[in-house]
């Protein structure tokens, strides 16, 4: 692995994330600002960072995986469009500005998930028509894709998503709870982390171990959210906090209370963290950004 930073990685997205949005007609210009504005309101950055740092990892090429890690992050950002609308969690900031539908309009926005979810495929479909020619760097990229759209979709993101608005306002069981995090969170994160690995070709003890890695932090990170919803301030998340309670969702904190989810957070994080003890100071910017994701602030 080379010495890169979780820094490096997240300079490496911010440099070229505009450059793999399709160029867009000149009559659907508000489409592409309205994309355009959530993509670079900030943001962490972490679900590209992964993907970048495990196809380090595992040996591939950082350059080579950077439209496969835009892509992620365009299926990220349109997730939080469409979340944060009236018809979903209705939310007015995000990443500490307006949220797309209160500056673009809820049709707008929807258009703009919408767009940046057809875009995340059309750039990874364009990278492996690039490589139709060369079996083995193809059969990494449509391995990689092929994570990603597994992630997003109906198994993933989407199925989470209606999961959470189900139970909005009635019990819910810890397994169902573990469900809505696993997939309308975890999955995105576990997708970002194996699509790296399939890109730098990882063996499947290595893609394992990865995967635990993966897991166990997306669930530990939804936890954190669910408990910075409760404790978090509005300047440092850059949303509002106390909106779960607000919507009735089912959260750790609201189901196990907060200190029984703190320790399940310190559980989830160690287990990441030990997932990839064996690959010593290697495995060192997955173990650092378990650590900080444990205790972040925003
Ligand atoms: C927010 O994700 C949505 C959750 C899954 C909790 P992030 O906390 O990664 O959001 P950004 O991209 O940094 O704004
Ligand atoms: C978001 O979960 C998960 C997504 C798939 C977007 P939340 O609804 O808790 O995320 P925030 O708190 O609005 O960022
Ligand atoms: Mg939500
Ligand atoms: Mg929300
Ligand atoms: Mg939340």
């Amino acid at each position: 692995m080379k010495d890169y930073t979780f820094d490096d990685y997240r300079k490496m997205i911010e440099d070229h994330l505009m450059d793999f949005i399709p160029d867009v007609d000149h009559k659907s210009i508000t489409l592409y600002e309205s994309m355009k504005y959530s993509l670079t309101s900030g943001g962490k950055r972490i679900r590209p960072v992964l993907l970048l740092a495990a196809c380090d990892f595992c040996g591939g090429n950082v350059k080579e995986a950077l439209p496969y890690a835009c892509a992620v992050e365009y299926i990220h950002t349109y997730s939080l469009i469409h979340d944060d609308l009236p018809c979903m969690d209705d939310d007015d900031l995000r990443r500490g500005m307006p949220t797309n539908h209160k500056v673009y309009g809820e049709a707008m926005a929807t258009l703009a998930g919408d767009g940046l979810q057809s875009a995340a495929f059309e750039v990874m479909s364009r990278d492996m028509l690039f490589y139709f020619d060369d079996d083995k760097a193809l059969k990494r990229r449509v391995r990689a894709a092929y994570e990603i759209c597994k992630g997003a979709g109906c198994r993933g993101i989407v199925a989470g998503q209606v999961a959470d608005i189900s139970v909005e306002d009635q019990s819910c069981s810890s397994e169902m709870l573990d469900y809505i995090h696993l997939t309308k969170t975890s999955a995105l994160i576990v997708a970002a982390v194996r699509a790296g690995a399939r890109l730098g070709d990882a063996d499947e003890d290595t893609l394992e171990d990865l995967t635990v890695y993966a897991e166990n932090l997306g669930l530990a990170f939804q936890i954190r959210d669910d408990i910075l919803d409760v404790e978090g301030s509005e300047e440092e998340m850059g949303k509002k906090s106390g909106m779960d309670s607000v919507n009735k969702k089912a959260t750790y904190p609201s189901i196990n209370g907060l200190e029984e989810s703190k320790e399940r957070l310190k559980t989830l994080t160690e287990v990441a963290m030990d997932a990839l003890g064996k690959y010593y100071d290697n495995a060192e910017v997955f173990v650092k950004l378990a650590k900080d994701l444990a205790i972040r602030a925003r």
